[in-house]
């Protein structure tokens, strides 16, 4: 039976650690299904069609296991949906940790048949996040090797 896996997230923008995590998920599972959240309490930077976009156009010429989907609601209950009972979540420092800690609890809680798998970022990208990324973009700075060429491109046609 195939191993499948759900990495959920944002993505607002995708960034390199995003990508190390991905190409870590793809060494384990045999399909990773790369879930964009739809989050109205968010206000992105991207829409949810353009972040997509992204996501297709990064990621699914590097790993053909890659499936790019949105979801609504629950994450758990996503993954009852799709039958997958792994969630991937990448872990940058303790702080993350503390943060995925009470998710992965309460996941558990609401469906004990779901795993959370935590995969450690590479040393790279441990300080990179999407915020900080905006931030430094939209301030002048370089955000050049730690986000795909193509975020760039995007996030300069949005200037
Ligand atoms: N490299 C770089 N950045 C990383 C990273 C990595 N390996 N891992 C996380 N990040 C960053 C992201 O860029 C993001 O940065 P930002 O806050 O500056 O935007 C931040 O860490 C966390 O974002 P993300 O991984 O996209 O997760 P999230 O916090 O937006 O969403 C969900 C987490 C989707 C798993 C969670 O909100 C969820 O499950 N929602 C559905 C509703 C639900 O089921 N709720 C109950 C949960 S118990």
């Amino acid at each position: 039976m195939a191993r499948r896996a759900i990495y959920p997230g944002t993505f607002d923008p995708l960034t390199n650690g995003h990508v190390d995590i991905i190409a870590r998920g793809c060494q384990l599972f045999d399909e990773v299904i790369v879930a964009l959240l739809v989050n109205p309490g968010k206000s992105p930077m991207f829409t949810v069609p353009e972040r997509v976009e992204i996501l297709n156009q990064v990621l699914t010429p590097r790993f053909p296991q890659v499936r790019i989907e949105t979801f609504e609601g629950l994450l758990v209950d996503y993954c009852r949906q799709r039958e997958v009972n792994a969630i991937i979540r990448g872990v940058r420092s303790f702080k993350d940790y503390e943060y995925e800690l009470p998710m992965v609890l309460m996941n558990r809680r609401l469906n004990p048949d779901v795993e959370t798998v935590l995969l450690v970022a590479s040393e790279d990208n441990s300080y990179v996040s999407s915020s900080l990324i905006k931030e430094v973009f939209n301030l002048g700075g370089s955000i050049d090797g730690l986000v795909p060429d193509l975020v760039i491109e995007r996030m300069r046609q949005k200037q």
